[in-house]
């Protein structure tokens, strides 16, 4: 399996930091906020990964992660997005790095405590399809939320005016090839973007969509109250959980 994590986007909403770098390289706590899902990664032992950017600062990103070897990454490859077509217009851009493999997909913005090395080897023998990750969360009208019937997955809003759960989907994902035609045949949403909840739902509706609740904190960082706690949950969970060093070894070759 390999790993994809999405880092593009103007990051307007935490304007006037994002005038001069891109958002994924702002710093949480003591690391740059890419770091996280890239642990996050290779923490489940996927150690193949894609960054997907854009905007005028996407040098940024080799100044900082170079090759990737420094922090345990086997195979760095960076991709280009043209314009802010949105998650699911992003995705596109992996296809060929993903060449028929499984994909695990991580927005660079989502930071969490635990580790998906589980989901990770769930989905790794889940025959086709996809997984999302699921966390409770005080304002699901946020986020892409799950409406329950009878104790099953019914639906996915993005941005519910009147949120169903509180479950909101974050942004952890884990998708077979079939995501790439799924998402060149969407339409945009009503906010312009190709919407990753509209693959979300295209699973679901095939009867193809499993989901797991995150153990753990996990926060977004794309606003300045959700950067900012981030920024302090991982100062109070001890920002050591984020080692480098201790990397997990790599899992989840087709081959094996
Ligand atoms: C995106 C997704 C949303 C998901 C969230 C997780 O929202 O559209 O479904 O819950 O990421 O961070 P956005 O960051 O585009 O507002």
């Amino acid at each position: 399996m390999k790993g994809v994590i999405l880092a593009g986007g103007l990051g307007s909403r935490l304007r006037p930091l994002t005038l001069v770098t891109n958002k994924h390289l702002l710093p949480v706590y003591d690391k740059p906020m890419i770091y996280y899902p890239i642990q996050c990664m290779l923490n489940a032992g996927i150690d193949e990964i894609l960054i997907v950017t854009g905007g005028e600062f996407a040098g940024d990103f080799l100044k900082l992660l170079k090759n990737g070897k420094d922090l345990g990454i086997r195979h760095l490859e960076y991709a280009y997005q043209e314009g802010e077509g949105g998650i699911a217009d992003a995705l596109k851009l992996a296809e060929d790095f993903a060449d028929r493999d499984k994909i695990c997909v991580i927005l660079g913005d989502n930071i969490i405590e635990g580790n998906i090395r589980k989901a990770a080897g769930d989905f790794f023998t889940q025959r086709s399809g996809a997984k999302i990750l699921l966390k409770q969360v005080p304002d699901p009208e946020r986020f892409g939320v799950v409406r329950f019937e009878d104790d099953k997955v019914a639906e996915i809003i993005e941005k519910p005016t009147d949120p169903p759960s509180d479950l909101a989907v974050t942004g952890i994902y884990f998708y077979d090839n079939d995501a790439f035609e799924v998402c060149k045949s969407l339409k945009p949403s009503g906010r312009g973007e190709l919407e990753i909840t509209d693959v979300n739902n295209y699973y679901l509706n095939r009867g193809d969509l499993t989901h797991e609740v995150l153990d753990g904190w996990w926060t977004d960082a794309g606003t300045v109250e959700s950067l900012y706690r981030a920024t302090r949950y991982v100062a109070e969970s001890g920002a050591n959980h984020l080692d480098m060093a201790e990397t997990a070894p790599p899992l989840f070759k087709e081959s094996q």
